[in-house]
Parts: structure tokens; C-alpha cells; sequence
């Protein structure tokens, strides 16, 4: 299989994934005893069935059925690839695919990756020697432009003309699917950009995956993009990251601005560290996908009241990334300029002295709450109240949040506890949310309990109980259902004792085995915590027992045929003053 991801490293990016921590990124959690409980993504319910165990690293819903890992989560939620979610898990975890598994590309999204390389290639081909280049060019050293700077932006030229790129590469319907032509309905094929100055866009890999076209002129529009394409998703990607991270791999803050000259005009200044949404609102994902790069996240908006509502809801956006680790600021530049018009008028020391003036999440998040709240009435208090908790319920659980809760009561002059009923209640999830499932009408039904199938369910349950065995390979003697299963599964965890119940599942997605596993991976509280490691030796003893058993039978057949040699005679006696003792 092309690009496999080996099982070693899924183990290992199981272990380091909190499940929990990927599920609270992106639903509403609420903890009662060990489990946490949501209202399912997966389908439409008043009250929560959706548990997600953070001992078994599942989770599971009791009105749908559905069920699965962190992989799997990401997968149905986000609508991922599950070698896309790996890779996303892997990138959170700061894990690296191992060098096998990383070519993998589809064929059909291989030709547009080459194709897109080739265009930006030949738009900066067309930068430096057609024939009408030299009002780009006299366009791009207006704004400031060197050549360096162009160079590493790839920028480049689409000259005028319908059929530019047509006549260059000639393959129609690919060129469509690039989105670097348009088919008309009458069937004919033009090119998408026509005399703009070209931005390509690049994926982390550097991958050309779309463009940004700029007129020369005050035409309309004033940028054309790239449509979404098989490789090219607006919420995705960000324009400038790939650069930024050509000039340093680990830049302590990456900022955030609006447009494609903005992030060029600071490249240009000596910030290589700027980034631009894609003329859309920020994503938690982009947010997510900066935090992996750096710690600290200035987001630069225009002063006016678009500004300020687009960092708001860049703000709502950031909310579910914010580790404790990690650091969004907003900064509002004065009416009518962009950090481009701003760095050319103040200069790199004056740019940089304003970004000092950047506002903490938690100071925007107060300021714009408090603005028309009466801080002065128990009433506007209250409402307050109402207002931020919501908000803070999206921060995952950590030092921030607790710090903005504490805030939070201080400002609204509510007790902490309230604040905290403010926070967990929103969902209103009943603490009862759940009952174990053993209550549940057609939980653990129709699962006879016998000793491989409780080992098996005790083992799914709890990985570490695989240490109390010592020889699994004798249990594969055994002729009963479920024992190879069960070999399989204490030799999978002798070699990795410290697979969660999740990665386990994970090693048998896809085979004959699953669907059993998920069964009684969610066959839970029959036997209580405590006695668990009793009852899995108690089992494992029995089917020594039932090992000796059958040995015995064998021998004793042997013995009847006059076959049994001296070591086995041994052997038989041995056996049968164990069964009598
Ligand atoms: P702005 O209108 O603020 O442009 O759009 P700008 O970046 O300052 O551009 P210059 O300085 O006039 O060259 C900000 C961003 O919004 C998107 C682009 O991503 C742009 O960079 N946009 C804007 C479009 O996609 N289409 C448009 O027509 C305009
Ligand atoms: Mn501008």
C-alpha cells in the first residue's frame, strides 16, 4: 500500500493523543465520574449520550452507536481522511511521519500539484521576460517591492490575453480542476488569470495549491483567487506560512494580517513572520496550525468596526486552541491603515514598537463584554456573567481559563463557584447524564460471559493487566473461540505494555475482530475496578486449567495407544497430581 503508515507509530501517536483534549477542542464536554458526556456531533438529541472515556481513549454514543478512537473523531467530525487525521494528531503531538509513509498523494491530486508548480513557475517566467511585463514590474517597485522579496514569494506576472496558460499547457479539463481556467457553458475553456500580478499559495510542503491574482489598475475585482480545488481549501491553508518557515523554523510569534501585500510589505521590512487568512475568516484550524508553529499569535486588524468584528471573530475562533502554552494578541492599527501602508510610513522600529501595543485574548475578550454591561447592578452583573461564560467554556480546561474565570469573578464581583455553574452549566448536561452501560437495554446482551470473552473485555478495559501473564503463546494450545484473539492481543501488549484501550482498537480497525472488540471494549462495569485484576487472573487460571485439561486428554489417549514416551509419562503424572491438589 502506497504511503502506509506503519503500526508502530499509530501506537505511539495513540499514546501521546488525549482524546479528551481533541473532543473537548471541538464539543462541549462535561466530566461526571470518569467519563466525560456531550450532546452527539453524530446525530440530533436533547440530552447528552455521547461519552468519551479518557481511560480507554474512546468514545462512544449510546444513541447512534457511534464509536470509535481520536483518529476516528477527527475523521467523521472534520470529515478527514484517516491519513489525514493521523496526520493532524501527529502535528498536535509534534510527531513526524515516518519517511515511508510520507509520499502518499492520490494520483488525480498529483497532476494538480505539478501543474500548479509549473503555472507559478511560468508566472514568474512571464514576471521577468514577456513582452508586457514592465507594468507588473513598474506595479510591484511602486509598492516597494525588491527583487529577493518577490523571489521568495514566487510572485510573478499573468499576462493579458484568454489563452496564455491554455497555449503553455494545453491540458483543458486538468487546467479547470486547478482552477487556473474557467469552462464556459458552451463548452470552451479561458484562462482565470488574465494581466494580474500573481501570489501563489503554498501548502506547508511548499506545494503550489492556488493563487492570488492582483489587478494593476483600481479594476474589479481587485483580487481573484484560486476556487477550492481537490488541493486547495481557503480555511486550510495560510498565505505566507510556508515562507515564514523557510526563514525560521521556530519563530517565536507568527502575525496575522489580511492580505497578500501586507504579508509581502512586512517580508519586505524584516517581518518574515507574517501570515494572511485567504480573504476569509480565520479558522480554529489555522489557529491550531499556528500554535504548532509558535507560541505566540498577533492577529493585526484595521481600527474600524469591520476590524474589530472580524477580530472578534477571530478571537471566537482561537478560543478552542488556547493551551496554556500558547498566546493570541490582537492588535488594532489606526483608522484607514494596513500593517503594509503602516511599516512603509513607521519603519521596521516603529511596526515593531506597535506590535507591543497588541492586546491580550483575555483584554479583548473583557474590554468588548464589558463595553455596554452595567457593572454597577446585580442585574448587569448577572448578565455579564452569562455572557463571558459561555466564551470561557470553549478554552480548554487549564491555567488560562482558570485564570479568565477568576477574572471574570472579579470584574462581575460573583463568587467563584458561580462563575464555575456559569461555565459547566451552559450545556446543561444532567450529572446523570448516562447510566453505566451495563443498565442500558442491549448492553453486554447476548454476550455470553465466558473466561477468553471477560479476559478479553477486562483487557480492553485495562491494558496493564497483560503484565500478569506470563507465557500468552501456551494459550494458542487452547482449541476454544476468542483464545488467538486474546494471544493476540497480550502479544501485542507485551511488546508495548503501555497501549491505551483506544490504540488497541486502533491496531484491529479493518479486521475480522473489530466489531467484537468494540463490543466489549464498552461491555463495562460488570465487574467492578477494584476486582478487575482478580477476575483476569481468575480467568487466566481457568483456561491454564482448561490448557492442562486438554493436555491431559491428549496424553491420556496417547498413553491408551501405547504411545506415550518416558519425558510424556512424566509430564502426564505431573499434570494429574496438579489437578488433584
Ligand atoms: P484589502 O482590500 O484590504 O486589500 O483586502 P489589501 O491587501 O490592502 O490590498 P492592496 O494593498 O490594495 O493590494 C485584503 C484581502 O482580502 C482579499 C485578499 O486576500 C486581500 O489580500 N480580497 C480583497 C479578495 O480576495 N478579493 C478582493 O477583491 C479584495
Ligand atoms: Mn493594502
Amino acid at each position: 500500500m502506497a504511503g502506509h503508515i506503519p503500526e508502530p507509530f499509530i501506537d505511539d501517536l495513540m499514546n501521546r493523543t488525549d482524546i479528551v483534549e481533541v473532543v473537548g477542542a471541538r464539543l462541549q464536554l462535561k466530566k461526571s465520574g470518569s467519563n466525560h458526556h456531550a450532546l452527539c456531533p453524530f446525530h440530533t438529541e436533547k440530552t447528552p449520550s455521547f461519552t468519551v472515556s479518557a481511560d480507554k481513549q474512546f468514545y462512544h454514543c449510546f444513541g447512534c452507536g457511534a464509536h470509535g478512537t481520536a483518529i476516528r473523531f477527527l475523521m467523521e467530525y472534520e470529515r478527514l481522511s484517516f491519513r489525514e487525521a493521523v496526520e493532524q494528531l501527529a502535528r498536535q503531538a509534534g510527531m513526524e511521519l515516518p519517511k515511508e509513509a510520507r509520499q502518499h498523494v492520490d494520483p488525480g491530486s498529483r497532476v494538480l500539484y505539478e501543474l500548479l508548480d509549473r503555472a507559478s513557475a511560468q508566472y514568474g517566467r512571464w514576471l521577468r521576460q514577456h513582452d508586457e511585463r514592465q507594468r507588473a514590474v513598474d506595479y510591484l517597485r511602486g509598492r516597494g517591492l525588491s527583487g529577493e522579496i518577490a523571489a521568495r514569494y514566487g510572485v510573478g506576472y499573468a499576462p493579458p490575453g484568454w489563452d496564455n496558460l491554455l497555449r503553455e499547457f494545453g491540458q483543458d479539463g486538468e487546467l479547470v480542476r486547478a482552477g487556473l481556467a474557467i469552462r464556459k457553458d458552451s463548452g470552451s475553456i479561458y484562462d482565470r488569470f488574465r494581466d494580474r500580478v500573481m501570489f501563489p499559495i503554498r501548502d506547508r510542503r511548499g506545494r503550489t495549491v492556488g493563487f492570488g491574482g492582483r489587478v494593476l489598475d483600481d479594476g474589479e475585482p481587485k483580487y481573484l483567487n484560486s476556487p477550492e480545488t481537490p488541493v486547495f481549501h481557503k480555511g486550510r491553508e495560510l498565505y505566507g506560512l510556508y515562507e515564514c518557515l523557510q526563514v525560521d523554523r521556530k519563530p517565536a510569534e507568527i502575525l496575522v494580517v489580511e492580505g497578500y501585500m501586507d504579508v509581502v510589505a512586512l517580508a519586505q521590512h524584516g517581518f518574515p513572520n507574517a501570515v494572511a487568512t485567504l480573504g476569509t475568516a480565520t479558522t480554529t484550524q489555522q489557529v491550531d496550525r499556528l500554535f504548532q508553529t509558535c507560541r505566540d499569535v498577533v492577529f493585526c486588524f484595521d481600527g474600524d468596526r469591520a476590524g474589530r468584528q472580524a477580530a472578534w471573530r477571530a478571537l471566537e475562533s482561537a478560543l478552542p486552541a488556547m493551551r496554556d502554552d500558547r498566546q493570541a494578541r490582537f492588535l488594532f492599527l489606526p483608522e484607514g491603515e494596513d500593517p503594509d501602508s503602516l511599516v512603509r510610513e513607521l519603519g521596521s522600529d516603529g511596526f515593531g514598537k506597535v506590535l507591543g501595543d497588541a492586546l491580550l485574548l483575555s483584554e479583548l475578550l473583557f474590554r468588548e463584554l464589558s463595553a455596554d454591561a452595567d457593572l454597577r447592578t446585580v442585574d448587569g452583573r448577572a448578565r455579564f456573567t452569562e455572557r463571558v461564560a459561555p466564551l470561557l467554556a470553549r478554552i480548554p480546561p487549564g491555567v488560562l481559563r482558570d485564570m479568565l474565570a477568576e477574572e471574570l469573578a472579579r470584574r462581575a464581583g460573583v463568587q467563584r463557584e458561580h462563575v464555575e455553574t456559569a461555565i459547566a452549566g451552559r450545556h446543561q448536561v444532567p450529572i446523570d447524564a448516562s447510566p453505566p452501560l451495563a443498565t442500558r437495554p442491549g448492553a453486554g446482551v447476548g454476550q455470553r460471559r465466558n473466561s477468553v470473552r471477560v479476559a478479553v473485555a477486562l483487557l480492553l478495559q485495562r491494558p496493564s493487566l497483560a503484565a500478569l501473564v506470563d507465557d500468552s503463546r501456551q494459550l494458542r494450545q487452547l482449541e476454544l473461540p476468542g483464545v488467538d484473539l486474546l494471544a493476540q492481543l497480550l502479544e501485542i501488549l507485551g511488546r508495548n505494555p503501555h497501549l491505551s484501550t483506544g490504540a488497541l482498537l486502533e491496531r484491529f480497525h479493518g479486521s475480522e475482530h473489530e466489531t467484537a472488540l468494540w463490543k466489549l471494549a464498552s461491555w463495562e462495569h460488570l465487574v467492578p475496578e477494584s476486582g478487575m485484576e482478580n477476575e483476569f487472573l481468575d480467568c487466566i487460571r481457568k483456561l491454564e486449567t482448561l490448557i492442562a485439561e486438554q493436555r491431559l486428554q491428549y496424553l491420556h489417549h496417547r498413553l491408551e495407544a501405547g504411545e506415550l514416551t518416558a519425558e510424556e509419562h512424566r509430564e502426564w503424572l505431573t499434570l494429574l497430581q496438579a489437578r488433584h491438589s
